[in-house]
C-alpha cells in the first residue's frame, strides 16, 4: 500500500522535476547509486571486490521514448565493459540491462529492436568474459523479455533473466526455465501491480519467493538469490547447498552491506548490483517505495536542509 502510493506520486512529472533538480536530493542518492559517470563506478567495484564481492552493473535509464536513445544506452554499456576490461575488472561480472532502455515498447517492432540491441551487447560483453542478464520490469512485459532471452540464449547460454515472485504466472516460468545451468535472479518485484496478476499481500509474495525458491534449489538451473530479506537468506543457506558453488545471493548496492560482506565471508558467492548514470529517478524511486524509513530520511533530509 506504502509502496503503491509512493510509486504513484514518483510518476507525476511535477514530483520528478523537483526531486531531480534539487542539490538537496543528492546525499540520499548516492547512498543507493554508484555514481554518475564510468570512472567512479570503476572506484566502487574496486572496492566492492577488495571486499571479496562481484557486481553486476546497471547504466541506470528506462522506458526511452525515442529509438535513438538505445544506441545511445548501448554505447554506454560499450564503453563500460571496455574500460572494465582494460582495467582487469571485466572477469567475473555481469551487466544488468533493461529492455525498457532498448525500445521495448516503442510500436510493434520495439521488441524486436530491443532484442538486435541486447544481442550486439551480449556478443560484446561475452567476447571480454563480461556475463548479461535481463532485468524484468511490470508485468506487461515479462513475455517479451523472456522471448528476447530465447533468442539471446540460443548464442549466449548463460545469458541470464530476472523473474518476480509476486506475479502469478513466475512458479511457471521457474519451472520452464529452471534448466542446467540457467541463470535465474530471483526477486520479490518491484513494481506496483494490479490483484488480476500478482500478490497484493507481503506475506503471499515472501512464500512465493520460497516455493520458487525452493524449485530453483532441486532443479539444475543456477539460482541468483537476489534479496535482503533475512528469513529468506536463512532458508537459501540451508537449501542451497553448498556455499559458494552453484548458486549466488545478490543485493542492491547500498543495502544491508554488513549482511553481503557476512555471507562472503561464509564462503557464498555476493553479487552487489550497482546502478550508475544520470537518469537515476526510476530507480530511486523504487528504492524509496520499498521502505518507510527511506521516504523518512529523504523527506527529512530535504525539510532540514
Ligand atoms: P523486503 O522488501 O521484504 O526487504 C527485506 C529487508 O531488506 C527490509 O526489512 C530491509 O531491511 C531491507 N531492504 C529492502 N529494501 C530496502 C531498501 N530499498 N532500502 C533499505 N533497506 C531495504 N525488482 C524487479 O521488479 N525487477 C528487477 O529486475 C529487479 N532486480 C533486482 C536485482 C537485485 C540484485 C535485487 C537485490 C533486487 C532487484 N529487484 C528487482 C528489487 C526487488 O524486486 C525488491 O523490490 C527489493 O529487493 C526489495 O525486496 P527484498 O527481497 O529485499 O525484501
Amino acid at each position: 500500500m506504502f509502496g503503491r502510493m509512493v510509486l504513484a506520486v514518483a510518476g507525476n512529472p511535477a514530483v520528478r522535476t523537483t526531486v531531480t533538480a534539487s542539490p538537496l536530493s543528492r546525499p540520499v542518492v548516492s547512498r543507493f547509486i554508484a555514481g554518475e559517470d564510468v570512472e567512479s563506478v570503476l572506484a566502487s567495484i574496486k572496492a566492492l571486490h577488495d571486499d571479496g564481492l562481484r557486481v553486476t552493473l546497471d547504466h541506470l535509464g528506462e522506458d526511452i521514448t525515442d529509438a535513438a536513445q538505445a544506441q545511445v544506452t548501448v554505447g554506454a554499456y560499450r564503453v563500460l565493459i571496455n574500460r572494465l576490461a582494460d582495467a582487469g575488472l571485466a572477469d567475473g561480472n555481469e551487466i544488468s540491462v533493461k529492455l525498457s532502455a532498448l525500445g521495448q515498447s516503442l510500436g510493434a517492432e520495439g521488441p524486436a529492436r530491443a532484442t538486435e540491441a541486447v544481442w550486439d551487447l551480449a556478443a560484446h560483453a561475452y567476447r571480454h568474459g563480461v556475463d548479461v542478464t535481463l532485468d524484468m520490469e511490470d508485468h506487461t512485459t515479462v513475455d517479451d523479455t523472456l522471448e528476447t532471452l530465447r533468442t539471446l540464449r540460443a548464442d549466449f547460454p548463460r545469458a541470464g533473466c530476472v523473474l518476480q515472485a509476486m506475479l502469478h504466472r513466475t512458479e511457471g516460468d521457474v519451472r520452464e526455465l529452471a534448466v542446467d545451468g540457467s541463470r535465474i535472479r530471483l526477486v520479490k518485484g518491484a513494481y506496483a501491480e494490479p490483484a488480476s496478476v500478482a500478490y497484493q499481500v507481503k506475506a503471499d509474495v515472501d512464500r512465493a519467493y520460497v516455493r520458487n525458491l525452493r524449485i530453483l534449489a532441486e532443479s539444475p538451473a543456477y539460482p541468483m538469490v537476489a534479496t535482503h530479506d533475512p528469513r529468506i537468506i536463512r532458508i537459501a543457506e540451508q537449501v542451497l547447498t553448498p556455499a559458494g558453488s552453484e548458486s549466488e545471493f545478490q543485493m542492491l548496492y547500498g543495502i544491508r552491506t554488513g549482511e553481503q560482506l557476512r555471507l562472503a565471508d561464509a564462503g557464498h558467492t555476493v553479487r552487489v548490483y550497482v546502478p550508475y548514470g544520470t537518469d537515476w529517478y526510476g530507480y530511486f524511486s523504487r528504492r524509496l517505495a520499498e521502505r518507510p524509513a527511506n521516504m523518512g530520511f529523504f523527506l527529512r533530509s530535504l525539510v532540514s536542509a
